[in-house]
């Protein structure tokens, strides 16, 4: 139950710390839970990433987690309250599994199509950016679970992040990359930010001045500032700068406070109210997650917790919250992920094949189902999210196939090519536990003399422990790990099978040795590169249709340079394939003799990902040729796109459709059955502009440790209204299944949505000129002709949702804030006074309607 402590409570209970009470609470007490204070009535308070699903603190399949959209699927949407009700969702996620802080939204902006972390930040545009995260941090925070906002500031791509000074001039920081942050805290009142790895303008942001001098004082906010994982790297300097925690802990291991901040405290190097602060904000977060007992219980509290096991002592997680939240594979959950899903995908071309009809009338006049080529690699395997912290594991994914299958349309399947550069994780119908009871692999955990300490059996292929082994094997007493499977063959062929992580292994197929072999990345390397894309180690074995092999993979737990405290581990195997050229050949005789052909295709594993930035926008393997083949094959040719950010996509004007579906979480396929079929109208406007080629876009790369952000405002389409070039679709772009007509714009007008705070309203006409009943996403973009001020062309300044029958005319209220006519002018926000314009349409690049209004 949560109570309220009020302020005056809260600086009490910090006063009765010592100072090694309080900087005991500075740092974390492992890599997801922070200590608790039995003196202050304080539990541990627990956090976990964060955006696409909510973790928990172990990171594998035996604790699944619904997986949303990923986050410019979320965007794409343009519909806050939906968001707001995904933030909902996650926040009983959270108390399900005992989560306090989601490490979520990520708002830093898309400044280059290149950033790995792209598909788990929300747009280009800080509007955009600002609206739908303020939505999913009030769901959040509506049911008591903390967002961290993250990453402050200008961690906006992943080369050399932990190290980079990015450099971005004031104005392009408050009117772009802070203002996102900025909304959010103001507004939505986010509990916790979390400060970069990276550093702006000559500080490493847990050292910034930023983080007292505007997000303290200029925004007032009250919250707590965590660092990224390892980010905090000095003692006084973390210290005297708004930093409030250091994570992950303990301090004994990781980060620069514990003891060497309690002395510099001790000796006056660091003030001791500096200190307090810190923990009264932690207090004030652990408050308002219901992390406190009441004054009156405070003692009780300290006696209870002192009991081995109780809930609040170290190393006991706190007890979940009842709140009757669906499990993560329940109906209730499905069915709000699948509509989220749809609402967020972008038809961004339609020749009028879709939708599909479910039948087709042959030239003898009968009507038989139609027949629906699947093709791409994309197709059977969904691909739901990025990598990186943000990956979850999701109780099931409904691949396109399957999604279309279920929908019991009539679909058949060719692969087309093979995208993966690297060997993907192991996984049914190959792989099978040693007893072949599922799919899976049994793990083996040994001690230093070679005895088995324990076993589990696991559903998958993919190994990953964190400060320990799990409540049964003690960490310290592991040497060794043995993951014992069967692999079998479905056809005759070659199968590549092998390991990725780091350290010595040995495997060996039906006793006789494969490899013994030592996989290193240097020891300063990212740590997510050695979870997300470590050295992989592959030998060919070659089977009969049906044969099994008994696999036995030995790994040498120290040999790794990460050692006990993470061990990241993958069994891969290739089943056999022919040459993309056979595959395509293959795909496009079976488009040829379909009624219609859907391609998906995407990225893989290696393309998008936290810990490293992409080297290109092209779709990788032999994608594009595929689908050109198919497409000549097969004119009636859908393109679904599975990427969490934009590919270059150069043959658009060769099919009949493109449908950009994001990585969507956990009910792709489902989502994707609706929407092809008319169930569903694709809801999602860009909210980013998708580039043609790749030229003229932002670079990601640092020079000599600097990036710095030339382009200043001119990111996105504010960078292609300058220099005048074309994107392939316009940020804002996509259509439903009905048209619409812009009618009207009024200034300083009635409508709903008109009223409320906001220094000006647009109300804008639409009507629905289809035949179905439509969403349109009405945008609103304002523009300064002739400013004295360097400014856009134009910049996103609202935007509303409206839902209409056919021939039916609906009036929306746009609200415009102040902040949507001022510039940053070195010194404070200003408005320019004069005559500004407002121009309204479905997309940056479709704005027939426009009226001009005047700015004291
Ligand atoms: C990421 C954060 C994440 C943290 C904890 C870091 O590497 O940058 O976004 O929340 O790890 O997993």
């Amino acid at each position: 139950m949560s109570i309220v402590i009020g302020e005056e409570e809260l600086r009490r209970r910090v006063g009765r710390l010592s100072v090694e009470q309080k900087v005991r609470l500075l740092t974390g007490a492992g890599f997801w839970a922070l200590f608790d204070e039995p003196e202050a009535g304080l539990r541990a308070v627990v956090l976990s990433d964060g955006p696409a699903g909510v973790r928990g603190q172990s990171w594998d399949e035996r604790d699944s987690s619904a997986n949303v959209p990923s986050a410019t699927g979320l965007a794409a949407t343009w519909d806050p309250a939906r968001i707001e009700a995904i933030g909902a969702l996650l926040a009983r996620e959270a108390r399900r599994k005992g989560v306090d802080v989601l490490l979520a939204p990520t708002v830093n902006l898309h400044r280059t199509p290149y950033g790995g972390r792209g598909f788990e930040c929300f747009s280009e545009d800080p509007l955009l950016t600002a609206r739908i995260g303020a939505a999913y941090v009030r769901g959040l925070q509506r049911h008591g679970v903390g967002a961290c906002v993250k990453h402050f500031v200008g961690n906006d791509s992943e080369t050399q992040r932990m190290t980079v000074d990015v450099h971005i001039d004031e104005r392009t920081l408050r009117e772009m990359y802070l203002a996102p942050f900025e909304a959010i805290c103001r507004e939505a009142r986010a509990w916790s930010v979390m400060a970069a790895y990276n550093g702006v303008n000559g500080s490493t942001m847990t050292e910034s001045p930023l983080l007292r001098d505007i997000l303290h004082r200029e925004w007032g906010y009250d919250g707590l500032v965590v660092s990224d994982w390892t980010a905090a790297r000095s003692t006084e300097a973390t210290a005297e700068a708004a930093l409030d925690l250091a994570m992950p802990g303990p301090a004994s291991r990781f980060g620069p406070w514990g003891d060497p901040l309690t002395e510099a405290v001790m000796n006056g190097q660091v003030d001791e109210a500096l200190i307090a602060d810190k923990v009264l904000r932690i207090l004030r977060l652990a408050a308002r997650v219901g992390a406190l007992t009441d004054a009156a219980d405070a003692g009780d509290a300290a006696d209870a917790a002192d009991a081995p096991g109780a809930p609040g002592a170290p190393g006991v997680p706190p007890p979940a919250v009842p709140t009757g939240a669906d499990a993560p594979d329940s109906l209730a959950v499905a069915e709000e992920l699948r509509a989220a899903a749809a609402a967020g995908f972008v038809l961004a071309r339609n020749d009028g094949l879709l939708p599909l009809s479910w039948s087709v009338t042959t030239q003898a006049g009968i009507s038989r189902p139609v027949r629906i080529a699947m093709i791409g690699p994309n197709a059977e395997v969904a691909r739901t999210m990025g990598g990186g912290s943000a990956t979850v594991y999701p109780p099931y994914t409904v691949a396109p196939l399957e999604g279309l299958r279920a929908a019991g349309l009539h679909v058949t399947h060719a692969a087309g090519v093979y995208a993966d550069s690297r060997v993907p994780a192991a996984r049914a119908p190959w792989l099978l536990r040693p007893d072949r009871s599922g799919p899976g692999a049994e793990v083996r955990f040994y001690g230093e003399s070679g005895e088995l300490i324990s076993s589990e059996l696991r559903d998958g292929a993919t190994f990953l422990w964190m400060n320990g082994y799990g409540p049964a094997v003690g960490a310290e007493r592991v040497a060794r790990l043995e993951i014992r499977c069967v692999i079998r063959a479905t056809v005759a062929g070659t199968y590549r099978l092998g390991v990725s992580g780091l350290g010595r292994y040995r495997l060996l197929a039906d006793g006789a040795e494969l490899f013994d072999t030592t996989l290193a990345l240097p020891e300063d390397t990212d740590i997510a590169l050695s979870i997300m894309t470590p050295p992989q180690e592959l030998a060919s074995v070659r089977l009969a249709e049906g044969q099994a092999v008994a696999a036995v993979l030995e790994h040498e737990v120290a040999s790794s340079h990460l050692g006990r405290f993470m061990t990241f581990l993958q069994v891969n195997l290739e089943p056999p394939h022919s040459t993309d050229e056979v595959e395509i050949a293959a795909a496009a005789a079976l488009a040829a003799s379909s009624d219609v052909a859907v391609v998906v295709v995407g990225t893989t594993a290696e393309v998008e990902s936290e810990g490293f930035d992409r080297a290109s926008l092209a779709l990788p393997g032999g994608q594009d040729e595929l689908v050109r083949r198919v497409a000549a094959a097969n004119p009636r040719t859908v393109v679904v796109v599975n990427s969490g950010a934009p590919v270059l996509l150069p043959w658009a004007d060769d099919v009949a459709a493109v449908l950009l579906s994001w990585f969507p979480g956990q009910e792709f396929g489902s989502a994707l059955a609706d929407v092809l079929m008319g169930e569903t109208e694709p809801g999602g406007r860009l909210p980013m502009t998708w580039p043609a080629t790749e030229e003229g876009l932002p670079s990601p790369r640092p020079a000599d440790g600097v990036l710095t952000y030339a382009e200043g405002l001119f990111i996105g389409y504010r960078g292609y209204d300058r220099d005048g070039r074309t994107p392939l679709f316009p940020f804002g772009h996509g259509t439903g299944y009905t048209t619409w007509a812009y009618e009207s714009i009024t200034v300083d007008c009635d409508a709903p949505g008109a009223r409320g705070p906001g220094a000006v309203s647009a109300c804008v006409g639409v009507r629905n000129t289809g035949s179905r009943r439509g969403r349109e996403v009405v945008q609103v973009y304002a523009s300064r002709p002739g400013s004295a001020v360097e400014r856009p062309a134009k910049w996103l300044a609202g935007f509303a949702a409206v839902d209409a029958d056919p021939g039916e005319t609906v009036t929306v209220g746009i609200l415009i804030p102040e902040r949507g006519f001022q510039h940053w002018d070195g010194r404070s926000w200003a408005t320019e006074p004069g005559t500004f314009t407002l121009s309204a349409g479905s997309s940056s690049a479709a704005l027939p309607l426009t009226a001009s209004l005047e700015r004291p």
